[in-house]
């Protein structure tokens, strides 16, 4: 395990010592990155010591074949910022680059950790709020801090979480982040359009953050990701092959297509149930009036269930009322091993929000309720689980 850990400059930055020695003893390989305001309040000559390896600091030193942010980016399994301040979780946040180490995280693809520390004041302001679920919502993973004696004098949440903690999370993370690699999942995402007309069709409020999360976070650890998608406005995440589709024909055919090779199937989309039985050619004008007949679309998931064999499928499943019963029974007859089911109706689950709340079945019907978190994290948890049971099927 190669942990790059970055220290910036917090009064707790004493404690990414203890860290850093936590590390070693499990046998890690670590090197440090500081930041200037970092060095005011602990010596390179301490992480030096503890590392065996060089401290850096600054973006523009030389010795290195390629640029130094690089070389570091390219090096590890893992960053963690231990402590991190305000001001570089709102850097970070928002992809402000201005010494070593934000360049280094900008320019890693590997999993990121921060542990705040601060003043209870700053750690509750909403900017630091607001900077963290975005960190969050990218499949950052934030340590949350304690609440106890603050460096200001008074009691509050601020304090860095123990190095017990933090180490125990890094371990979590490192193991976690190639427990996908040699797999294929396809995640499908978004609503899909039924046309109308020319100009007109029907649809639902499905925004596609759910997928687009889900296949972020299994391209991080390590499958092969395809994402098929109907129209979304949120940005694909890279090293994702998405495939671009508006019908729930057109669905089935690409999922169809990537289905031989296939380790996990999940189903996020919000597939049209119905689509118009004849679609007129040019405008309709509104003088004609309009009486639609519709005709059922197949269902993907129950149709591409049948030829289940060793994978592993889930699906998403929208409930206004008796959640569990009908997830259970939904589950049950698409021949499905997992099951997320959400109320929209429920705070935080609306379609397009960032976050969601409900249900997660499985096929032996037990039921784990899942508070609300960002999609991200939801994510995280699914996949956790489709890794859990691929692993056991080998
Ligand atoms: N699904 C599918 N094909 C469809 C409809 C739904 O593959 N034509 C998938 C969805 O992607 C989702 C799961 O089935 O993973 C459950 O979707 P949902 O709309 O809740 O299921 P329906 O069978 O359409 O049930 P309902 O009558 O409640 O709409």
């Amino acid at each position: 395990m190669r942990v790059l850990i970055g220290v910036t400059g917090s009064i707790a930055a004493y404690k990414a010592a203890e860290v850093v020695s936590l590390l070693v003893k499990a046998g890690a390989e670590v090197s440090v990155v500081m930041t200037q305001h970092a060095s005011h309040l602990i010596g390179e000559a301490t992480f030096r010591g503890l590392t065996g390896n060089e401290v850096r600091v600054d973006l523009f030193e030389s010795g290195t074949k390629r640029p130094i942010h690089i070389e570091i980016a390219t090096q590890h399994d893992v960053i963690a910022i231990v402590p991190a301040t305000a001001n570089v979780i709102g850097k970070i946040a928002n992809g402000i680059c201005d010494d070593l180490l934000t360049t280094v995280v900008l320019s890693s693809k590997v999993p990121l950790i921060v542990a705040p520390a601060m003043n209870e004041a700053m750690y509750l302001s909403t900017a630091v709020q607001e900077n963290l679920a975005k960190l969050r919502q990218r499949g950052c993973h934030i340590v949350e801090p304690e609440t106890g004696w603050l460096a200001c004098g008074q009691e509050g949440k601020g304090r860095l979480a123990s190095s017990e903690k933090i180490v125990e999370i890094i371990k979590e993370v490192v193991r976690r982040t190639l427990d996908l690699k040699g797999r294929k999942v396809v995640v499908s995402g978004g609503p899909t359009l039924e046309a109308i007309d020319a100009v007109r069709f029907i649809s639902n409020r499905s925004s596609g953050k759910m997928a687009v999360s889900l296949a972020a976070e299994a391209s991080s650890r390590g499958a092969e990701t395809v994402l098929v998608t109907g129209p979304i406005s949120v940005a694909y995440p890279c090293s994702v092959k998405v495939v671009e589709v508006e019908t729930a024909q057109e669905m089935r055919t690409a999922i169809l297509q990537e289905w031989q090779d296939v380790d996990c199937l999940i189903m996020a989309a919000a597939v049209c149930d119905f689509k118009p039985r004849q679609v007129f050619d040019g405008k309709l004008p509104r003088s004609r009036g309009l009486r639609l007949e519709l005709e059922p679309n197949p269902d993907i998931l129950a149709e591409i269930s049948a030829d289940k064999g060793r994978r592993v499928i889930v699906g998403f499943a929208v409930e206004t009322e008796d959640e569990i019963e009908r997830g259970k029974a939904k589950l049950a007859a698409k021949g499905l091993d997992y099951l997320m089911v959400n109320n929209p109706l429920a705070e935080g689950a609306a379609f397009g929000s960032d976050t969601n709340r409900g249900y997660l079945i499985d096929k032996h019907g037990k039921v784990e309720e899942i508070p609300l978190m960002t999609k991200r994290e939801l994510a995280r948890k699914i996949l956790d689980k489709v890794a859990a049971q691929l692993s056991s099927i080998d």
